[in-house]
């Protein structure tokens, strides 16, 4: 079995009828799912992922041996995404793993699902706008396995995004899990970290380094506002900032460079 998250397998399938029948399946599916997600404004959904030669076996299959999932499953975002009706297969779990007769039949066997924790292609499917995002040149190692998509989003349970609703821990205690540097607490807070991390950086990828939303002055002057101090002279916070604005960014000019906060500078100098 191939089990590729993608329409292509590396070999060629010996049995053509099966082959069809799983083809009709997906197409199948994927009516389902283009009714189930049209409530969603700008996601296009184009297909579900495959698994060659296997057909859907819906997620009542998988919760003989993966119960803790199949238990958890209704609390989740994508939950909502059982299609329904007379004739509908419920396909909950097979949307993001693939279909799963062949993993079924063999027991659980390796190599025979879709794992998307190791190849993001299966989301994907249905969120592909995003592809781009991961392919900017400043972006989160996704693409590159270094991280997958449940580092910060919840497949299964609850809330899809880790750390949104009624979590215990919140978005940027999910950011501050990989990155310890960020963490506070700061002897000299910068209040702006209490908007959280996406204030100022884009979670998937971003043009500008640093996964930045900004590249210049404007990333701290959308909350930090400039008085015309005298004709010509810009004022920040009370200070003439006149000559420090053409030195370069707020943070790189030695002036700021603490942006997340400080143990010694109240001006987050360093
Ligand atoms: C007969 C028991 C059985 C059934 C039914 C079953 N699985 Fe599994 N599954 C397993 C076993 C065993 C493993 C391997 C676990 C391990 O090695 O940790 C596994 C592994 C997996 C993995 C990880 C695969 C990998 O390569 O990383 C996924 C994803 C998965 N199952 C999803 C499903 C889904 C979705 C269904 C329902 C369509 C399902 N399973 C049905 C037994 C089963
Ligand atoms: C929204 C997409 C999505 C849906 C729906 C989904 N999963 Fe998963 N599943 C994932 C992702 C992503 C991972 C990888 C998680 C990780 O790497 O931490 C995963 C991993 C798994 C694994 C392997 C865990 C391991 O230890 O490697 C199993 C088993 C599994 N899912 C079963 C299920 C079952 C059963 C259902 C239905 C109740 C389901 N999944 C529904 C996205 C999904
Ligand atoms: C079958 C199509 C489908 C697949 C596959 C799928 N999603 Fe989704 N996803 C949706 C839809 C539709 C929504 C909107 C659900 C809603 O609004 O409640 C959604 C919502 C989300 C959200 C929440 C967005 C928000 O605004 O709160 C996240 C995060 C997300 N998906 C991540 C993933 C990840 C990660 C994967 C792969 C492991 C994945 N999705 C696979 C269709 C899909
Ligand atoms: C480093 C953490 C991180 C990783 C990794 C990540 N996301 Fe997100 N994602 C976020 C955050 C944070 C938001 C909320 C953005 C906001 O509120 O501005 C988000 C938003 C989303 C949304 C809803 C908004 C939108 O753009 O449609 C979807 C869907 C989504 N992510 C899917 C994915 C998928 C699929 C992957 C893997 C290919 C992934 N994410 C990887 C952090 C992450
Ligand atoms: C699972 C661990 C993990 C989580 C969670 C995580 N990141 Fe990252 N982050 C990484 C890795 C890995 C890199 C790439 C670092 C590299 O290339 O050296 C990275 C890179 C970055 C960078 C660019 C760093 C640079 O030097 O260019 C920023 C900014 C960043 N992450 C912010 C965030 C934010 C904001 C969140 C929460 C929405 C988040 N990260 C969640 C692992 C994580
Ligand atoms: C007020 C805007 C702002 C907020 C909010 C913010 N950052 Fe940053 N972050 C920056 C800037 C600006 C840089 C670039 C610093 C540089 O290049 O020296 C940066 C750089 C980073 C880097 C790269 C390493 C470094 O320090 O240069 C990481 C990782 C990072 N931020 C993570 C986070 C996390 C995690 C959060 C949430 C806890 C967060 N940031 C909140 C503005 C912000
Ligand atoms: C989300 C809004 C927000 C953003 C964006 C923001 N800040 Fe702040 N910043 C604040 C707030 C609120 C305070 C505390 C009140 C004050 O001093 O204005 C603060 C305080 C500061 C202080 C301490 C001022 C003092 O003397 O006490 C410095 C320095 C600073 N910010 C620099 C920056 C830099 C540099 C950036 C851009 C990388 C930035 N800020 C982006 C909201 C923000």
């Amino acid at each position: 079995m191939n089990p590729s998250p993608t329409a292509a397998p590396d070999r060629p399938n010996p049995r053509p009828h099966l082959r069809a029948l799983a083809a009709l399946a997906v197409a199948l599916v994927a009516t389902l799912f283009a009714v189930s997600c049209a409530t969603t404004q700008n996601r296009t959904v184009v297909m579900p992922p495959t698994v060659g030669g296997a057909t859907y076996a819906g997620s009542e299959a998988c919760s003989q041996c993966h119960e803790t999932y199949t238990k958890q499953f209704p609390s989740a975002s994508h939950a909502k995404l059982i299609a329904r009706g007379t004739n509908a297969v419920n396909v909950g779990c097979e949307s993001c793993h693939g279909p799963g007769s062949a993993h079924v039949e063999s027991g659980g066997a390796a190599r025979t699902i879709v794992n998307p924790g190791r190849n993001p292609e299966s989301c994907f499917t249905c969120h592909s706008n995003l592809r781009g995002q991961f392919n900017l040149p400043n972006h989160h190692p996704v693409m590159e396995g270094r991280l997958g998509c449940a580092a910060c989003h919840n497949p299964h349970k609850g809330d899809a995004m880790r750390g949104g609703g009624t979590a215990m821990m919140s978005a940027s205690d999910v950011c501050i899990s990989c990155h310890k540097a960020q963490r506070g607490p700061h002897v000299f807070e910068h209040e702006a970290l209490r908007e959280g991390c996406t204030t100022c950086h884009l979670p998937h990828g971003s043009v500008n380094q640093r996964l930045l939303t900004q590249r210049s002055a404007v990333l701290c002057l959308k909350c930090h506002f400039q008085q015309q101090a005298a004709p010509g002279r810009i004022a920040i916070g009370a200070i003439d900032h006149t000559p420090f604005l053409s030195r370069g960014t707020c943070w790189t000019a030695g002036c700021h460079e603490a942006v997340h906060g400080s143990q010694v500078s109240n001006s987050l100098r360093f």
